[in-house]
């Protein structure tokens, strides 16, 4: 099954056919090629450990679903759920982040990998792993699907990332703009001329 079809939202048009869609920047069939790359790659390093990938709700699920399936290892998933203060008010991030869904289990002793879908400025991923830290779990690192380092403002380690990108908003595979398009297969720019003050309003 390809991208499937809108919610309504924009009236006839298909999903792919929306106005607000840019380029694709990353065609489904490299998004999948890199997913294997990396699973091999964590399949190595986590080999005699106790895997537990930690999602990040709700942008990188889809991410989740396709890695785990290229790592060859018996391993569990968790999720959780942070709003940003930021995020709700449309003022710049403040780094102020809240939980609003933890972990169903205590991760103490096993080895954590955050799933997340894009790292921007940090200040998300950085509160999660301090706070997943303070946890006492044997092991914790970051696996993102994508890298966009231009805008970092707190320091983060990220030990797998799968694209590194520039100062472009992007949707698809799991990323999302007002919470639409996140079910497209490939990733793809947004029209800029089309949303340009609403991305200029938006903490991310
Ligand atoms: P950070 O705290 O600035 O690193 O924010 C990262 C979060 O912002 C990601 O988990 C995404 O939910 C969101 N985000 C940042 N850039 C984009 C984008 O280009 N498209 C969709 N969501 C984005
Ligand atoms: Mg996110």
């Amino acid at each position: 099954m390809m991208d499937k079809p809108g919610n309504g939202k924009t009236g006839n048009l298909n999903l792919i056919n929306n106005p607000i869609l840019g380029k694709i920047l990353f065609p489904g069939s490299e998004i999948q090629a890199r997913i294997s790359e990396l699973g091999k790659i964590i399949t190595t390093d986590y080999t005699g450990k106790d895997l537990l990938l930690v999602s990040v709700l709700r942008g990188s699920v889809i991410f989740l679903t396709d890695l785990m399936r290229q790592i060859d290892l018996e391993s569990s998933i968790d999720f959780i759920s942070i709003s940003s203060y930021a995020a709700s008010k449309n003022v710049h991030a403040t780094g102020v982040v809240k939980i609003t869904k933890d972990l169903e289990d205590p991760i103490e002793g096993r080895d954590i990998l955050i799933i997340e879908d894009i790292i921007d400025s940090g200040l998300t991923i950085s509160y999660l792993v301090r706070n997943l830290k303070s946890r006492n779990p044997n092991s914790l690192e970051v696996c993102t699907l994508l890298d966009r380092n231009v805008k970092r403002i707190a320091e983060v380690k990220i030990k797998y990332a799968g694209f590194t990108i520039g100062d472009e908003f992007v949707v698809g595979y799991g990323l999302d703009y007002k919470q639409n398009f996140r079910n497209l297969d490939s990733i793809y720019r947004l029209n800029t001329t089309v949303v340009k003050k609403d991305i200029a309003l938006m903490d991310t």
